[in-house]
């Protein structure tokens, strides 16, 4: 076994705090059912003095671990035999000062910032978190590993089961609610991919069924693993900007795994005393999908010490099943109503004084076309934080000289069918992708000019739009 002794499993509960083994397979705490951190004997172990430290890293980087983007910052994760860490040299990602997005979403020259996470080898940020999870999966000798999803998390687990070797990918993926790039992923690399009558919602509720009664071992980013390997995103934007904290982190926000990850790694650095303040923390949700939003900016939920009202949540939760509501975003990776993190995120968003807000998604479209032509792409629900960045900015919660770091969460080349609708000048395309999901106009589209196989048009149309 290649797990460390000095981490253990805690519940995120304050009022239960029970401890678990690292080498427990468990998605919840078996005493009151609420979530599980990964936690650490740290006086047992040794942390680095300063940030700093970690730049040593790079002098190593022929050592697969060294040259990780995760596993470099192993310290900060210690739970498992790093030298045994399942990677592929994940998390090599650039923070990219943006100023022409900066201008659509209203910061000042050089104060906008856009985390790449789509330059991951599967084409999301998914796979901070799978390496961690299959690091975890193989140190207890899991042969199968499943994921319900909405397309990364499934083509991230196809990814990391197919180069480990001996353990098998299960994918639980909601019938026609997955993009195709992703799907073609999951098939490429050999997953077992089961469709199911259903969406998220429900695959993310039979995932867990089947995995607890026939023993596979789930990888959703309700195993604690997995977002112990996410918090290095956060580390890797810190190590960006030269080790300065800056004033905004704007993410979008699904299952909650991302926004969960991030509030707990800063909670840990500002514990250690390796950052002096905490960002601030958005989570944006597609209007289409709004459960946080609604549950937090109308209803008033909020962590309260780890005592959060349980029945705002269940009174929400009995609403939608009346109504039959289910989410519906062009975001496909977001549509989701139920999202398994939401009380870490509470925790998350009382730790960083964070705000909640939700997107359209003509939003998110104009947003991600913005995006795509500051020169970076991102997939719809990534585009959320900017659309939800530029918001804020327009409500004047986020002042024009501070400083923004949006997480661009998943490759532009994953939902090929939304970016080419929204580009297209055939209108019936438009809107049978785009209009049905009441996107009325393109206002930053660039269409395709059609010409004739002739020198005389094609110079004439370079003419006209060159
Ligand atoms: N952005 C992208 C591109 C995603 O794929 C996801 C989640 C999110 C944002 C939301 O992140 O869950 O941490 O709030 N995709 C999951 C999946 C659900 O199955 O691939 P979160």
């Amino acid at each position: 076994m290649s797990l460390d002794d000095r981490a253990f499993q805690r519940c995120l509960s304050p009022a239960c705090g029970a401890t678990f083994g690292a080498e427990e397979v468990l998605v919840g705490c078996p005493r009151c059912g609420e979530l599980l951190d990964v936690d650490y004997e740290w006086d047992r172990l040794e942390l680095p003095r300063k940030l700093s430290d970690f730049e040593a890293a790079w002098s190593e980087r022929q050592v697969p671990w060294q040259f990780s983007g995760v596993w470099r910052f192993h310290r900060l994760l210690p739970f498992v035999d790093v030298s045994k860490a399942a990677t592929i040299g994940e998390g090599q990602t650039l923070l990219q000062q943006a100023d022409v997005v900066g201008r659509f979403v209203g910061t000042a020259p050089g104060h906008l910032h856009l985390q790449y996470e789509g330059m991951n080898p599967s084409g999301s940020f998914k796979d901070n978190g799978m390496t961690a999870a299959i690091s975890h999966a193989r140190a207890i000798g899991a042969r199968r590993a499943a994921c319900a999803s909405t397309g990364n998390t499934s083509a991230s687990l196809a990814l990391y089961t197919g180069m480990s070797q001996g353990m098998r990918a299960i994918i639980f993926v909601g019938s026609g609610k997955i993009a195709y790039g992703k799907l073609s992923q999951a098939l490429d690399y050999g997953a077992l991919t089961l469709q199911i009558a259903g969406d998220f919602d429900d695959a993310m509720a039979r995932v867990q069924e089947v995995c607890h009664r026939q023993g596979i071992y789930l990888v959703n980013s309700v195993n604690p693993f997995r977002l112990e390997g996410q918090k290095t995103v956060m580390l890797r934007v810190l190590e960006a900007l030269r080790w300065e904290v800056p004033d905004w982190i704007v993410v979008p926000g699904g299952n909650l795994g991302n926004s969960s990850a991030f509030g707990k790694a800063f909670l840990e650095l500002h514990r250690f005393g390796l950052i002096d303040r905490i960002p601030r923390l958005a989570v944006i949700n597609a209007s289409g999908a709004r459960t946080l939003s609604e549950l937090v900016t109308q209803r008033g939920l909020n962590w309260n010490g780890g005592r959060y009202d349980r029945s705002i949540v269940d009174c929400y939760y009995a609403e939608l099943d009346a109504r039959s509501a289910k989410a519906s975003t062009i975001a496909s990776a977001i549509e989701i109503n139920r999202p398994v993190n939401l009380s870490k995120c509470l925790r998350a968003l009382d730790v960083c004084d964070g705000v909640v807000r939700e997107v359209s998604d003509q939003e998110i479209l104009d947003a991600k076309a913005q995006v795509g032509a500051g020169g970076y792409g991102c997939e719809p629900a990534s585009a959320a934080s900017v659309a939800g960045a530029k918001l804020l900015r327009a409500e004047g919660i986020i002042g024009a000289d501070e400083r923004v770091v949006c997480i661009l969460t998943g490759h532009l080349l994953k939902d090929p069918d939304a970016t080419v609708a929204y580009h297209s000048a055939d209108q019936q395309r438009f809107n049978e992708t785009l209009g049905v999901r009441g996107v009325r106009r393109a206002s930053f589209a660039n269409h395709a000019v059609t010409v004739g196989n002739d020198f005389d048009d094609i110079t004439r149309a370079i003419q006209l739009y060159g």
